[in-house]
């Protein structure tokens, strides 16, 4: 008897409900780009954006996911395919719970990136490139990073030691040289709204 009452749950709980539920189609926005590149300043921007218009949204970014799930991993390149496999993961959960997710990681390869894609799917993966050329992220050093890096403090860091391989057809680039945050935002929007109505 149970048998036959759990696929009729898990059925009336699947992604379309929830997804009529709040109103909005799901999909995964995938920030990629160089540290400092604007990649989370952009998402959470985004994600007012959005609330405002009532898509709800869940950002993941270094600061949420590096000190938490992904806190044991490092910058090697074994250790960010680790960090993004979980990412994906979670983007994959949250995708199927209806939500709209930003993820903002600098997911230096195509390697990596198509294994979040095809974790995540095909049809629910959008890859935004931000694109901001190196000399400005390390002109801004927002995190004081880049310094360190060229002294060598730190290792492997993208852009210095470690490659930065650019999407060659994101779905969308965001060319922020000489562009607001606004701007940017409105590029997302003008994409990412026809694809997330319901
Ligand atoms: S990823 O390569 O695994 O996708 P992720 O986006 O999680 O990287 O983290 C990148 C952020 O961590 C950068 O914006 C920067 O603040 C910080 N960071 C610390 N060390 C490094 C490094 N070696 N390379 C790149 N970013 C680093």
């Amino acid at each position: 008897m149970r048998d036959n009452i759990h696929p009729i749950f898990d059925k009336l709980l699947g992604r379309k409900e929830k997804e009529n539920f709040l109103n909005q189609k799901s999909k995964v926005l995938w920030f990629t780009g160089l540290s400092g590149s604007g990649k989370s300043t952009i998402a959470e921007a985004l994600e007012k954006k959005l609330f405002s218009q009532g898509i709800f949204t869940q950002v993941l970014d270094g600061d949420n996911i590096r000190t938490g799930i992904c806190n044991n991993l490092s910058f090697t390149l074994e250790d960010r395919h680790e960090n993004i496999r979980r990412i994906a993961e979670v983007s994959k959960l949250f995708c199927n719970a209806g939500i709209v997710c930003l993820n903002s990681f600098v997911s230096p390869t195509k390697d990596i990136r198509r294994m979040a894609q095809s974790i995540i799917g095909e049809e629910n993966f959008l890859e935004i490139y931000v694109n901001t050329p190196l000399h400005i992220c390390e002109a801004r050093d927002v995190k004081g990073l880049y310094k360190k890096a060229r002294a060598g403090e730190i290792k492997n860091f993208t852009g210095i030691d470690s490659p930065f391989e650019a999407p060659e057809s994101p779905s969308l680039e965001l060319k922020t040289e000489n562009k607001s945050i606004e701007e940017c935002v409105e590029e997302c929007i003008q994409f990412l709204l026809p694809l997330i109505q319901n």
